[in-house]
């Protein structure tokens, strides 16, 4: 479904320019959880935003299996919840914004997908402010299925969580992938949470994916002696 070849990207305009990405070559199926680890600074972030097409690329593609609008069809969530949220807007107000283009009954819609991410009608007319760290992580999520996108990218989405509240999270991602079908592309350094929701991995390091691996046993398997010494 999504297919990125040969992608680079490099920054600032000296020479040599320092490159970012090089030669990224990925693949998601549909319905597929993909994992990207690696450590900070590896490049990750920045192939999500070329993925979302926030950003150019230097080189290569990113193209996506779909008749519909990209998108529509692909959205992602970041890590931090609270800088991603008007705080001076209601969540109705934050939730309504992406669905504006939407014919029909907006709010019941809103309602409907509420039950989705564990949230309530009374979360409705609260703000920002007024919500548990894993309860604005759960807006911010809804807000970006509420167009019931076929992919999913995740940047470090559980990162600033306690264990409980990532451990919310990610059944709640499992829940999405199981009953509406959708990809997720799962961006993480954390390896423990990768190897529990991933069935695929990539591992980034230096802007290039260094290795491919696919679950099985509820495991990954490794070669590459950096993929080794991080999941160690
Ligand atoms: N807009 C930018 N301009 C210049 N350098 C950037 C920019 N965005 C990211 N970088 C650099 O690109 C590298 C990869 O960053 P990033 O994609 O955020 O990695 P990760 O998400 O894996 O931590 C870092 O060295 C970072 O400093
Ligand atoms: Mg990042």
């Amino acid at each position: 479904m999504l297919n990125v070849e040969h992608l680079s990207k490099s920054y600032g305009r000296g020479k040599p320019k320092k490159a970012i990405l090089q030669d990224i070559n990925l693949t998601v199926d549909e319905g597929e959880i993909v994992g990207i680890v690696g450590e900070s600074g590896s490049g990750k972030s920045t192939l999500a935003r070329l993925i979302m097409r926030l950003e150019s690329a230097d080189e290569g593609t990113v193209s996506f299996a779909t008749a519909d609008d990209f998108y529509a069809s692909c959205q992602i969530v970041f890590q931090n919840a609270t800088a991603a949220m008007n705080p001076s807007w209601t969540v109705r107000e934050i939730l309504k914004e992406p669905l504006r283009k939407m014919k029909g009954d907006r709010d019941a819609h809103i309602r409907e997908m509420l039950e989705k991410v564990g949230l309530e009608e009374k979360h409705l007319a609260r703000r920002p402010s007024e919500l548990s760290g894993g309860e604005r992580q759960r807006v911010n999520l809804l807000r970006s299925i509420l167009v019931e996108p076929k992919l999913l990218v995740c940047d470090e989405i559980v990162s600033n969580l306690d264990r409980l509240i990532q451990k919310e999270i990610v059944e709640l991602i499992q829940r999405l992938n199981r009953e509406m079908g959708m990809a997720i592309l799962f961006i993480s350094h954390d390896l423990k949470v990768v190897e529990h929701l991933c069935d695929r991995v990539y591992v980034m390091q230096g802007g290039r994916i260094i290795e491919e691996s696919v679950k099985r046993d509820g495991h990954f398997s490794f070669e590459h002696s950096y993929s080794l010494m991080l999941f160690e």
